[in-house]
Order: structure tokens, then sequence, then C-alpha cells
């Protein structure tokens, strides 16, 4: 019984899980140990961005002997780096690289990684929450034969997703398919402890999250939706929370209830399918919140898990929240002939 318990980092419940599956290899454990450490890594370097900029520290070097970097691309190196020798990953994804990433010579694994290193970026410099996103599935193709085949396979496919947030404290969330726990950093230790035992969202949901900047854009549904929202016909008062890092403003709504949308809008063809994308941010956050008891959808109501990638950063329009307002909206845009 988790909440018995005290004091679980997050390697033990890693460790439980895999004693939940009698033919586990170990494999993904050792896989999620290496992307803790990764978490610590960034942890480490964003909460010291800041210092760094504000000294002036030119040419400060890390353990690595190497120029410090902008936060994004250090992100992606760490998590590059940890992934291509940890012997579980066969090939990578990432949201900074154009095309697949392979892992070292003799290291393939049976597992395949997609990964955003840096949700928010734009949020980087003004202390705003920030976070990593990851989507883990088992290999599809022959030993010696990882390739992009791994990489595009449905969200239902996923074996574990979650997201590790750099905020006020920075906290790792994640699901391998039997329920969401959430784990906080204590850097006094450098470990993960368990704070957020079996999440749930709430299924009252006090806040929207959309960007009503691009409204004149929105389709009419969308447009429709929120007009809805905002009546409070059905007497439920709703706030904006928006903060532009999704995995800020998904993580409010997992923890307080909440409906997050970036739809498609009408002027920018670069955004016909919205702007976040499938693999490493919207396919990885809907297999958490289904597991969480919310949905996420499309703005045409299809189910974000059961969709089938044909590029590696192909974009989807997002709707992810709480289960009420993920159904109300859904009729809004089925209803919609646009
Ligand atoms: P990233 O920083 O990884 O490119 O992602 C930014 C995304 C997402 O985090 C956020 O929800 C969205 O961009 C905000 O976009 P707008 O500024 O267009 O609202
Ligand atoms: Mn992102
Ligand atoms: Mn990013």
């Amino acid at each position: 019984m988790l909440v018995k318990r005290k004091g679980i980092t997050v390697s033990r419940l890693i460790m439980d899980d895999q004693l939940l599956h009698p033919g586990a290899t170990g494999e993904l454990t050792g896989l999620l140990n290496d992307l803790v450490v990764a978490g610590k890594i960034i942890s480490a370097e964003v909460n010291m961005a800041g210092l760094a900029d504000i000294l002036g520290q030119s040419g400060k070097t890390n353990i690595q002997g190497e120029t410090v970097q902008k936060l994004d691309v250090f992100a992606n190196q760490t998590i590059k780096r940890r992934m291509e020798q940890c012997g579980y990953v066969c090939v990578m994804a990432s949201e900074e690289e154009d095309e697949v990433i392979p892992v070292l010579e003799g290291y393939e694994g049976e597992y395949t990684i997609a990964f955003d290193p840096l949700d928010g970026s734009s949020n980087i410099d003004v202390n705003v929450s920030i976070g990593t996103i990851f989507s883990i599935h088992k290999r599809v193709s022959e030993p010696g034969y990882a390739g992009e085949e791994d990489l595009l396979q449905k969200g239902t496919e996923q074996v574990a997703a979650g997201y590790i947030i750099y905020g006020s404290s920075t906290v790792m969330v994640y699901t391998t398919g039997s329920g969401v726990h959430g784990f906080t950093l204590d850097p006094s230790v450098g470990e993960f402890f368990l704070s957020h035992p079996n999440i749930t969202i709430p299924e009252i949901c006090p806040y929207y999250s959309v960007n009503e900047a691009y409204s004149e854009h929105w389709f009419d549904s969308t447009r429709n939706f929120i007009a809805h929202l905002k009546k409070e016909e059905d007497g439920r008062g709703y706030s904006l929370r928006y903060i532009g890092s999704l995995v800020a403003d998904f993580h409010r709504n997992l923890v307080k209830g909440g409906i997050f949308l970036y739809p498609r809008d009408k002027k920018s063809p670069e955004k016909s399918e919205g702007k976040l994308r499938l693999l490493y941010e919207a396919a990885p956050m809907a297999m958490i919140v289904e597991q969480a008891g919310g949905r996420a959808i499309t703005d045409d109501g299809r189910r974000i898990l059961d969709i089938k990638p044909t590029s590696l950063h192909q974009r989807v329009p997002l709707i992810i929240g709480s289960k009420k307002e993920v159904d109300l909206a859904e009729r809004f845009f089925s209803s919609s002939s646009e």
C-alpha cells in the first residue's frame, strides 16, 4: 500500500513496478533510472541558469569540461548522453533534432525514447516553470535495424510516459500504465521522494487554459466552446490560467483540475494542425491524463492515443484535462460545421 510507506524514492517505486511484471528484464527500470539522473542534472543547471547570467560567468565549464550552453541545448545533450550509452534504448527522437538519433555502437537496447528536452523554452529566462517530457515504446524492429518505425508508434503502445517540471521545486511525474505518481526532488540529498501517490485529475475543473491572443483565428467550434465556459451556464465558473509551458499548464490541471487547449487556427498554415507535437508532447501527456482519469482528444474528436504518427515532429491539436470538460468540448467540436 503506497500511502502507508514513507520516504519512497522514485527508484524504489520503479523497482516495485518491475516486480509487478514477473517477466520484466529490468531494462525499463534501468532506462527510467537513467532518465532520473538526467532530470537531476538538468534541474541543477536550470536552478543555476539565472545565477550564471547574473554573475556574467563567461565560459563557465561543466564537469565534462564543456562551456555552458543554452539550457535547451544543454538538456538535449544531457538526455542524449544518458540514453545513448545506457544499453536500454535502440533509437531516440528529440524535439531539438530533425532526424532520429542513434545510440552508441554496441549499446542497442529494447526500447525507444522520444523527448522534449526542455518544454516552455520561451520561459527559461523569466524564471517561469519549464520541463522535460518523455515517451517510451518497446522497439518493433529486428536487432541492428532500429529506425523511425520504432518511434512512429501509436500512443496506446507507450510502455511509459512522464515529465519532469523544473519549478518552485523539481517534480517528476510518470506512469507505466499502473497509475500516475509524482516525486519531488530533495536537492539536499539528491533524491526524488514520492510526494503525489496515485494522482487522479480532479473532476471539478476550476481552470481553462488556452492562448486567447489567437481567438480571432480560431475555428467557430473553439470560439463557441470557450464562450460557453465564460457564460457559466451550468453554474460552473472558470478562471483562465495560461503559463505558456505545456508542462506547467498540464501539471497544474493534473493536480487541481482543468482543461488545456492548443487548437488549430485559421491564420497560420504552420498551425493548421495546432502547435504541439504528437510524439513527445501530446502522446505522453495523453497517457498520463488517461491513467489519471482524464481525457485527451484533438479538435475533431480523435483520441490522441489512437493516432498513428507519420512523422517524428508531426503536430496535432490538443484538448486535454478533466473528463467532464473534455467531454463538453467534444460536443462542441463534433457539432460544429467547421
Ligand atoms: P517548446 O518550448 O518545447 O517549443 O514548447 C512550447 C509549447 C508549449 O510548451 C506551450 O504550451 C506552447 O508552446 C505555448 O505556445 P504559444 O506561445 O503559442 O501559446
Ligand atoms: Mn515543448
Ligand atoms: Mn522544447
